[in-house]
This record gives C-alpha cells, sequence and structure tokens, in this order.
C-alpha cells in the first residue's frame, strides 16, 4: 500500500515509521519545510527514545520519504492519515483548524479512492465533517471513505505502544473501509474494536478523562496522606492489586500535564456542556490538578519559612521523564510561583533546555544544587533516582528535598543527612 501520513508530530511521525515496519512505502506530509528537511536528514526534531534508528533504516531502504507538497503526495497514495495537532481553543475546545485545511486539500487533489484515517484525536462528529468538506471540494464525485482510528501512543514510549497497543479502535459507517484499516495492522495482536466514528472518537477522550480521574484522585487522597501522617505509595499499592482498580496512573505527584490530557479533558467538558451535559466530576479532576504546584511550592515554604532570595534548585522540566516536552509541565508552573516569590531558581533537565532568561540551567546536577536552600524533584528521571544523594548532602547549603514525583527513598536520604518530603508520605 502507498501510505501518506500528513502531519509530522509525534503521533505522525511515530505512525509513518510503523507503518513502514508493516512493510507498507510511506510519505510524510507537513506544512513546516523545516520539519521535513531535519526528517529528511534522518533527524528527529523531537526526543523520543528508539524512534531515530527506525527513521534512518527506512529512509536508507526508501522506505519513507518526507515533503511538503500535499497535491503530489495525495495523488499518489491510497490511504491517506491525518494526523494534524488539536489544539486547545481559548474557550477549551479543540482547535479543527488544521483538520479541516487537510480534508479541503484532500477534497481539491482527489484523483482516484482513498482512505481517509483521521488519527489525531478529534471531537465527536469529526468524521462526518471531514467527509462533507472533502465532498464540497470534489467537484468530479471520486469515491473516498473517513475511518476514525484513534491512537492512543504516549510520549517516550510512542513506538512500542504504537507497535503492542492495548486495542485498536476502528471507527466508520462503512464497515469494508473499517475493515481495510484493519488489514493494516494484521500483524499486531491487539483486540480490534469495530464501532462508528462517533464511538471511535469518544472512546479516545473517555479514555484520557478516565486516567487523568485517576490521578487526580490520588493527588487528592495524598492531600488526606499528609495530613494523616499514612504512606499514598502504600495506598497506590493495596487500591492496585486489585484487579477491578488495576495498578496504573496510581502514582501521586504533581499532577498531569503534557499535550494530551489537560486539552482532552477540557474538550469532553466543553462538548459535554454543549449537549446540555454536566460532568461536574471532571471540573474537580481540572481543579484538583491545577492545585497540585502551589500545594507543592507551600509545603516548601513551610519548611523554609520566606521564599524570597532562598536559592532553589529545579531537578527536571520536561512533563514526565522519556520526553523533552515541556507542554503544561507542573515544573513551569513551580519555576513561576518560585520566581514570583522572588527566589533564586537554578534548574537541570537531562534533556530538555530553557529559554527562560530568570533561571540559571546546569548541564550536572551537583553543579545545580551548588549551595541550595532546598532541591525540587520535578519529574520522575531516572539519573535523579540514580544520584549519589551523599555527594549533594556534601555541596547543599540546607538539606532539603522535596520530591514532587515520589521516586527517592525517604530511609536513604535520612541516613546520609536529608530531610526528605515525598508527596502524601508520612
Ligand atoms: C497520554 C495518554 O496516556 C495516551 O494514551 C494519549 O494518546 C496521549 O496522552 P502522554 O501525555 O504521553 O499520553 O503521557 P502519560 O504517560 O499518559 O502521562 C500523562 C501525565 O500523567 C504525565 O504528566 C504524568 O507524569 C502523569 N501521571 C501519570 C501521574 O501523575 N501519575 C500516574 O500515575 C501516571
Amino acid at each position: 500500500m502507498n501510505v501518506l501520513v500528513i502531519g509530522m508530530g509525534y503521533v505522525g511521525t511515530t505512525t509513518g515509521l510503523v507503518l513502514c515496519e508493516q512493510g507498507h512505502k510511506v510519505i510524510g506530509l507537513d506544512i513546516d519545510k523545516n520539519k521535513i528537511n531535519s526528517l529528511n536528514d534522518g533527524k528527529l526534531y523531537f526526543y523520543e527514545k528508539g524512534l531515530d534508528e527506525l527513521l534512518i533504516s527506512h529512509l536508507n531502504r526508501e522506505n519513507i520519504t518526507f515533503t511538503t507538497e500535499s497535491m503530489d503526495a495525495i495523488q499518489s497514495s491510497d490511504i491517506i492519515f491525518i494526523c494534524v495537532g488539536t489544539p486547545k481553543n481559548e474557550d477549551g475546545k479543540a482547535d479543527l483548524q488544521y483538520v479541516r485545511e487537510v480534508a479541503m486539500l484532500i477534497g481539491r487533489y482527489i484523483n482516484n479512492y482513498k482512505l481517509i484515517v483521521i488519527k489525531s484525536t478529534v471531537p465527536v462528529g469529526t468524521a462526518e465533517t471531514v467527509t462533507n468538506i472533502i465532498m464540497e471540494n470534489n467537484r468530479d464525485h471520486i469515491p473516498f471513505d473517513v475511518v476514525s482510528n484513534p491512537e492512543f501512543l504516549r510520549e517516550g514510549n510512542a513506538l512500542s505502544d504504537a507497535t503492542n497497543p492495548d486495542r485498536i479502535v476502528i471507527g466508520s459507517s462503512n464497515m469494508e473501509a473499517a475493515k481495510m484499516v484493519s488489514e493494516l495492522f494484521t500483524k499486531m495482536t491487539a483486540p480490534i474494536v469495530m464501532t462508528t466514528s462517533k464511538t471511535a472518537e469518544l472512546v479516545k477522550y473517555a479514555s484520557n478523562s478516565f486516567l487523568a480521574l485517576k490521578i487526580s484522585f490520588i493527588n487528592e487522597l495524598s492531600t488526606l496522606c499528609d495530613r494523616m501522617n499514612i504512606d499514598i505509595d502504600e495506598i497506590s499499592m493495596g487500591m492496585g492489586l486489585d484487579h477491578r482498580i488495576g495498578p496504573y496512573f496510581l502514582k501521586a505527584g504533581l499532577g498531569y500535564g503534557g499535550s494530551c490530557f489537560p486539552k482532552d479533558v477540557d474538550a469532553l467538558l466543553t462538548t459535554s456542556k454543549e449537549y446540555g451535559v454536566n460532568l461536574s466530576i471532571l471540573e474537580q479532576v481540572v481543579s484538583i490538578n491545577e492545585s497540585k504546584p502551589l500545594y507543592f511550592i507551600e509545603k516548601v515554604s513551610r519548611t523554609l519559612g520566606e521564599l524570597k532570595n532562598k536559592r532553589i534548585a529545579v531537578l527536571g522540566l520536561a512533563f514526565k521523564s522519556g520526553t523533552d516536552d515541556t507542554r503544561e509541565s507542573p515544573s513551569l508552573r513551580i519555576i513561576e510561583y518560585l520566581l514570583n516569590a522572588q527566589s533564586i531558581v537554578r534548574v537541570h533537565d537531562p534533556v530538555v533546555t530553557t529559554s527562560m532568561k530568570e533561571v540559571e540551567q546546569f548541564t550536572n546536577v551537583i553543579d545545580t544544587v551548588r549551595d541550595v536552600d532546598a532541591v525540587l524533584i520535578c519529574t520522575d528521571w531516572e539519573e535523579y533516582k540514580q544520584l549519589d544523594w551523599s555527594k549533594v548532602k556534601e555541596v547543599v547549603k540546607q538539606p532539603f528535598v522535596f520530591d514532587g514525583r515520589n521516586i527517592l527513598n525517604k530511609d536513604e536520604l535520612t541516613k546520609v543527612g536529608i530531610h526528605y518530603y515525598g508527596i502524601g508520605k508520612p
């Protein structure tokens, strides 16, 4: 099959390379010339483990090419994956301008039957909108089908999630078209859910919102654990062993961030209101999440006193480990609070370089923590777990460590003379 993938972000680039692995010839299309040049040179412009080797291997074997020329790309393909971004509008809705533009181009340039697959996270009803836009622009009434196939991959695990998904959801009004899409994934063992487009679209929002809810639940409970002197990680373990609950997404911390959860929860809330339904539970999920960075800062100031002129080391800028993405990262909110309180902020991240002028960034942790009044762990990087904390103790001014991700062992830190504060920890 000749496959075109439109939108070379995390989802599009990963989808394209995974389709190459499945034996298809792929063209990657994007309007951003810099992205396309970089990909054609074998360089990813974002950090994702395993993906760069795959890119070079498929470029060398001529299984994938990248272009900005939409007409040629559309006309030379049988299947088109739409993977463009759907960022959040000011009113909380998903912004569909890129999806609409792509649909318009497909309609304008369609030259023979095309199977169009929407992978981007899009509001319920978008497959219908895309169909209508293509029809309006498709003067010769060339046949096509639109299928919804939401992507569930996580940043930092993109490749393994895309090749070994828990499930494949395929929605369409035409079961023949849905079957054609399922045949693209014959090498995968995941169960396939065949349904309508609207259901497939809602499954994606419902899944992300439920995971966000799990995180907010455990985060709210961690506040109670703080007061009651109970360890939230032991609560998570005890709860997670119940199969009906499951052990995942029960790690208390600074709240969820990233490009998906915050935007998808807001989009589902907005959609539900349009239908006259108030998903008030999700309003709570959002407000608990937004309260976490300030709660953490309050914990720091209860111990340090006034934060003005205090030197604080912030370890981690990415919204989670394994990625260089800082979108909606709790770490940035924490830095903002510290700067507003006139603290002196020193930062470290193994892969992110900040452009913030008000902070000083270091390339190694020991330089970052030298002479500081407190160390704040804001991202769950492995490097921080493996750190020799006795060395940290030697160079800091005051031995206070606030672990916003509960990744360190309190007893080990206490042994070397550090005062350790976790989230929901005795
Ligand atoms: C998420 C979904 O998992 C994925 O299916 C979807 O396609 C895109 O959105 P991603 O944003 O890459 O993926 O990150 P994920 O690993 O799901 O984590 C989201 C946020 O939740 C991170 O900020 C993470 O630190 C936080 N989190 C996760 C917790 O705070 N506790 C947990 O137990 C799990």
